[in-house]
Formats: C-alpha cells, sequence, structure tokens
C-alpha cells in the first residue's frame, strides 16, 4: 500500500479535538439556502456567524459546493466547512458520494486532519436512501478519494503530503452506519490494491511479481490462489499467451483465484484480466511518445485482483473464480513475429498480423483456461484492448460487448449505480469474418480500422464455448483517469472494482 488512505468513524457524539467541524446547507427553491440541525445548532453557538456567513456568500447550497469559514468563535475548531447539498429531495447514492468525494478534497486542501462531520440525517430522509445508506454512500466517496500513490516520492514537503487522517461521521444511529459501510470499505480495499497494481512500474511489477502479490494479497483471505508458470502453459499447450510472453527476460504467469462463498457445487461466475505488465507493442513497435502509459496494459487483471479481494473480504455469497494472464510484450530476438502462426490452448490456430494486438492473444487462452478448469456459466473479461475503444467513447464510458444482452444489461445497470459507466456495444457476423485467415484458424487483426474494439470483441468471442454467457470489457479509455473524478484521484482508477462488486451483489447474492 501507498500513503494511507484516511480512517472513517462513526459515532453518536461528535469528535472532541476536531481540527475542523463540517456542516450542511440544502438548497431550498423557495427559501433560498436551508441549514441542516447541527448548522442551525452551530449558528446560535457561533452567535449567528454561519448565517452571516452564508448570506455574505450569497451560499445557497449547490451540491458539492463549499463554504470555508475560519477563525470563528465558538465554533470549538479551526475550521467550519459549510458543505452545500442541492436539493434534499433529488439526492441519491451517486450524489452522497461525490459531495462526499468533493469534501474529502477540501478538507485536504483546508489542511484538516481530524474533521468532524455532523451528518445531515434529516435531509438524508427526504432522499432517496436510508439515512445510514446515505452516510456510507458518502463515507465511500470520501474513502476513495483519499488513496494516493506517492511511494517514490522521497523528497515531498511535508505541507505537499494529504493531511486528512481520521473523517469522523456523527450520525443518530452509528451502529446501523457502521453496518452499512463495512461492506463498502472492504469493496474500497480491493479498489486500492487495483489502484496500487495499476500505478505499479513495470520494473517493479512483472509477471512473476504480480503473480506473488496475488498471492500474499488474496490466500489469507481464503482464496484458492494458483501459479501456471511458463513451463506449466506450455505444457497446458497456451501458445498463444506464451508467444507474446517469449521476447521478455520476464516469462509469463497465469493465475487462478478461486473463491467459494456461494452454494457448494454451483458452477461459478468468472472474471478474466488482461495483465500485460508492460506492451512495447512488440516487433509491431509503437510509438516512443506516451509509451510509458503501457504500464497500465495489465489493469483488466488488476480489476480483477482487487474484486477478488473485495468480493473474499466482505463475504460476498457467490462462487467466483478471477483468472489474469500475465505477459510483458517486448520486442526482442526470441519475440514472436508478425507472420507466425501460434496454436492457441483451444487447438484454433492463430497467424499473428501485428504483435501489438496481444491482449487477445493473453486473454484467447486465459479464457479457455477458465472454461476447461472452472465451467463457469458466466465469464466477464476486462482488458485494456483496443485504442479504438477510446476513439468510440472516451473517457466516460467503457464499452461492454457480449453474446448475452440479459448479462450486458445486467452489467449497464451495474454501471449506472456505481458510477462506472458502460456503453453497449455491438457485435455481428461481418466482423466476425473479418479475422479469417487463408493460412490460419483466424488472425488476429482485420487489418483495416473499421470496427476495431468489436474485431477484439469478435476474436475473443471465437474463444467462448456454446452456452457460456459471456461479456467483454474495453476499458482502455477509463483505466487511467487524467483528470479527478468522484473517488477517483487522478491515475489508477480501479474501474471494474465496484462495478463488478455490484453485479455480484444484485445477481448473484
Ligand atoms: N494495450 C493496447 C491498447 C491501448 C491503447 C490501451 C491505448 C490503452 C491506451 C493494445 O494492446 C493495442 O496495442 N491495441 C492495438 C490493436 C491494433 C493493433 C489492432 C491498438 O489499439 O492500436
Ligand atoms: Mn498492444
Ligand atoms: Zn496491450
Amino acid at each position: 500500500m501507498t500513503s494511507t488512505p484516511a480512517k472513517i468513524q462513526f459515532d453518536q457524539k461528535p469528535a472532541k479535538n476536531a481540527d475542523t467541524r463540517v456542516i450542511f446547507v440544502a438548497e431550498d427553491g423557495k427559501h433560498g439556502a436551508k441549514l441542516s440541525a447541527a448548522a442551525r445548532d452551530l449558528d446560535t453557538k457561533t452567535k449567528g456567524a454561519v448565517k452571516r456567513a452564508l448570506a455574505a456568500a450569497e451560499f445557497t447550497g449547490k451540491k458539492a459546493q463549499f463554504l470555508a469559514l475560519p477563525g470563528i468563535e465558538g465554533a470549538g475548531a479551526r475550521y467550519v466547512i459549510v458543505a452545500g447539498l442541492g436539493k434534499a429531495e433529488e439526492l441519491g447514492a451517486l450524489c452522497f458520494e461525490k459531495i462526499g468525494s468533493a469534501l474529502a478534497a477540501q478538507l485536504n486542501s483546508r489542511k484538516s486532519a481530524l474533521a468532524d462531520v455532523s451528518f445531515p440525517e434529516e435531509e438524508a430522509k427526504q432522499s432517496k436512501l436510508s439515512p445510514d445508506a446515505a452516510a456510507a454512500h458518502f463515507a465511500l466517496g470520501a474513502l476513495l478519494n483519499t488513496y494516493r500513490f506517492d511511494k517514490y516520492l522521497t523528497r515531498e514537503p511535508k505541507d505537499k503530503k494529504p493531511s486528512l487522517k481520521t473523517l469522523h461521521f456523527t450520525v443518530k444511529d452509528a451502529a446501523k452506519a457502521r453496518k452499512a459501510f463495512a461492506g463498502q470499505q472492504k469493496v474500497a480495499e480491493g479498489a486500492f490494491l487495483t489502484r496500487d497494481l495499476v500505478s505499479e512500474v513495470p520494473n517493479v511489477l512483472y509477471p512473476e511479481s504480480f503473480a506473488a502479490i496475488i498471492k500474499k494479497e488474496l490466500a489469507p483471505l481464503g482464496i484458492e490462489v494458483k501459479v501456471l508458470t511458463e513451463k506449466d502453459m506450455k505444457k497446458l499447450g497456451m501458445g498463444a499467451i506464451v508467444a507474446v510472453g517469449q521476447g521478455s527476460v520476464r516469462q509469463p504467469r497465469l493465475v487462478s483465484m478461486e473463491y467459494k462463498g456461494g452454494k457448494k457445487g454451483q458452477r461459478p461466475v468468472a472474471f478474466v484480466g488482461k495483465g500485460v505488465t508492460f506492451d512495447t507493442g512488440g516487433i509491431s513497435l509503437k510509438p516512443g511518445p506516451g509509451m510509458e502509459e503501457m504500464k497500465w496494459d495489465m489493469a483488466g487483471a488488476g480489476t480483477v485482483t482487487g474484486l477478488m479481494k473485495a468480493l473474499a473480504a466482505r463475504g460476498a455469497k457467490v462462487n467466483a473464480v478471477g483468472i489474469v494472464g500475465l505477459a510483458e510484450n517486448m520486442p526482442s530476438g526470441d519475440a514472436y513475429r508478425p507472420g507466425d502462426i501460434v496454436t492457441s490452448m483451444s487447438g484454433q490456430t492463430i497467424e499473428v498480423h501485428n504483435t501489438d494486438a496481444e491482449g487477445r492473444l493473453v486473454l484467447c487462452d486465459a479464457l479457455w483456461y477458465v472454461q476447461q478448469k472452472f465451467k463457469p456459466t458466466h465469464i466477464v473479461d476486462l482488458a485494456t484492448l483496443t485504442g479504438a475503444m477510446i476513439i468510440a467513447l472516451g473517457h466516460e464510458y467503457a464499452g461492454v460487448f457480449s453474446n448475452d444482452d440479459a448479462l450486458a444489461w445486467d452489467l449497464v445497470s451495474a454501471g449506472r449505480a456505481t458510477g462506472e459507466q458502460l456503453w453497449y456495444m455491438p457485435m455481428c457476423d461481418a466482423w466476425d469474418k473479418a479475422i479469417d485467415s487463408p493460412a490460419a484458424d483466424m488472425k488476429n487483426i482485420s487489418g483495416g480500422r473499421d470496427a476495431g474494439s468489436a474485431i477484439g470483441a469478435h476474436f475473443l468471442k471465437r474463444f467462448i464455448q456454446d452456452g457460456v454467457k459471456w461479456a467483454h470489457l474495453d476499458i482502455a479509455g477509463v483505466a487511467w483517469s487524467n483528470k479527478e473524478r468522484t473517488g477517483v484521484p487522478k491515475g489508477a482508477s480501479s474501474f471494474g472494482v465496484r462495478l463488478l462488486d455490484k453485479y455480484v451483489a444484485d445477481n448473484w447474492e
């Protein structure tokens, strides 16, 4: 782990030594700003200072807007921060997360170490959630915002480091809020593992070290972790993933994570991740500028790992298998070449036309393996598979491709609920034909620029057995964020952890 994310507490009583008190104001169409009970109380204690400040600043309580008031007499803290809720009756889970996330950033910018949040119970009651669920979502947004990958910053001045250590929520029913938050916290911890992995640098994170981290993090949670070495993979006939890894001195690995939280004997749901720990493009070398970004070409695998951690840690009632295909795509005298024909574990042969379309080669053996070994009824794979996905959907949505509408829409709904949004993309036979090859069962690219992301999906679909429900999430545009979002500081987003945790909760538990 990197810098420790803030600690979250719930209690009936306010924190004694808080340096900052957070109170709330809702927007009220007719009467302007409407103070929460704690805000009114603080206004009385400070002889009207809160209301005077609100009026002077013309603060109307717009959602996720803040007014920071330093040095107010009678406040009992260095700072009072007034947080805007927007219209109370319009508040949903994502709104609470957004305000919580923005508040955490605000507290860090005000150098708060221990902040007390007087949770707005009345306003939460008017919202679409119960007060304890509202508080849990608020806290989740805040917690996710406090992640930071700073392990390589050795000379950073202390005042540049995040100040917030503890976020204390004063709520009416602390036990209920704690209970509502417990599961969310585990999901956040899963997301932090994903962010650590995706942020980690390629001279440190490579297939072998990745596999070791999985073992260390997940085995203690009761997950059965199995690591296949290159030798094992060769024996199983995984000619595709082995070809991708052969140009690197870092040998490939395939790791399975088996979690049995569901009914005995029930077939599992499988999550499969692309884990290219660095993608140079291989002999079809990528251009230099921006190539450092390809350290996060293992984000699919990072997400699967964090998801499995979250599911096991919160005791999800599901049988789930995570599989990650780990390889480094390098150009060298040993590297695979355009023109090579490789034999995948499925027996299907693949003519390599571009060594930079390596993700699908890694995944096709991982997909075949998971079906042979674990017999899942449903498979969801995640991959930073195509640059074309970014052209199609940008950075706000990931694409979902599927052979089953119900599965695709279940994933889309889980995405809506968590803010990790998916757009359902089409598949059609014409695109499947585009990867036919005269020399082998298929080639790994179409050769044209049309529908590049769908071509990748069709390649994968050729490795899905009849009757298995499958969805492919192309997360190339969303795995890394160049701007701050709700619960996502710049950098590794952990996109997919919350989404798939929600998908499991809604459809498997
Ligand atoms: N890892 C890349 C895709 C990618 C590009 C992810 C940019 C995130 C940001 C993938 O391995 C790749 O190189 N895909 C090729 C496929 C092409 C050769 C058919 C691409 O998108 O150019
Ligand atoms: Mn590539
Ligand atoms: Zn790649």
